[in-house]
């Protein structure tokens, strides 16, 4: 069976961790904007380069998302939809163009969130993310070639939970006032939340 999959969260709460996981278990799709948006960050838009927004902090315009997200669902046999939407008229976009199954809120706590965000750490070679203190690499090669994002120093980190509190939480308001979401508690190791996050799946 397919699966049409919205996996809401705070940045650094664990979504492309779980949603990695969740395309696997699945055969679906990881359909992430913030992905897609680093892969492209200096593309050249009306509005600018993604670059410039994405690293003051703030949303990049969401003619630029809506566009990205609406072919990588087009294209997709089931997916896990992770970073859109960010904002109530992103959200009424999502509605025009797909049902979903399940729309799930990761929990986690603020200051949760800022230490995951400080110790991150991305390969380039392979785009994998591993943690400082909760998942390093073995490979001294892989090691020594980890780079911090450029989003996660600490100004970039608090100017993100700004704009997700402003921007983000009256989307998980629209889902949860609607009956439709499903609150995962995501303070656990990433194994025990993804356990959380397939029963709600296949409960
Ligand atoms: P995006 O890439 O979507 O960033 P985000 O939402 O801020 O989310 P993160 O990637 O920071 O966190 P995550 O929840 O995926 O956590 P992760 O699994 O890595 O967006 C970046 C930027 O792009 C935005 O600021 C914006 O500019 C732009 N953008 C994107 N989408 C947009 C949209 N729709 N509209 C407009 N602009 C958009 O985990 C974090 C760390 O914690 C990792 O180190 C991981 O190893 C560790 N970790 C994960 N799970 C656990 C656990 N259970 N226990 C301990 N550690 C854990």
């Amino acid at each position: 069976m397919s699966h049409r999959i919205l996996l809401l969260g705070a940045p650094g709460a664990g979504k492309g961790t779980q949603s990695k996981l969740l395309a696997d278990a699945y055969g679906i799709d990881h359909v992430t904007t913030g992905d897609a948006l680093r892969a492209n960050k200096d593309m050249e838009t009306e509005y600018g380069t993604p670059r410039s927004f994405m690293e003051a902090g703030e949303l990049v315009p969401d003619p630029v998302v809506n566009e990205i997200v609406k072919v990588a669902l087009e294209e997709a046999d089931g997916f896990v939809l992770d970073g859109y939407p960010r904002n109530l008229s992103q959200a009424e976009y999502l509605s025009e163009i797909t049902d979903l199954d399940a729309v799930i809120f990761l929990d986690v706590s603020e200051e949760e969130l800022v230490g995951r965000l400080a110790g991150r750490r991305m390969d380039p070679e392979t785009g994998e993310i591993y943690h400082v203190e909760y998942d390093w690499p073995e490979d001294e090669a892989v090691q020594e070639r980890l780079v911090q994002r450029a989003d996660d120093e600490e100004d970039t980190v608090r100017e993100r939970l700004r704009v997700y509190r402003e921007n983000t939480e009256p989307v998980i308001s629209h889902f949860r006032d609607r009956g439709d979401l499903v609150e995962v508690d995501g303070e656990a190791p990433p194994e025990e939340v993804f356990e959380r996050l397939k029963a709600v799946i296949e409960g």
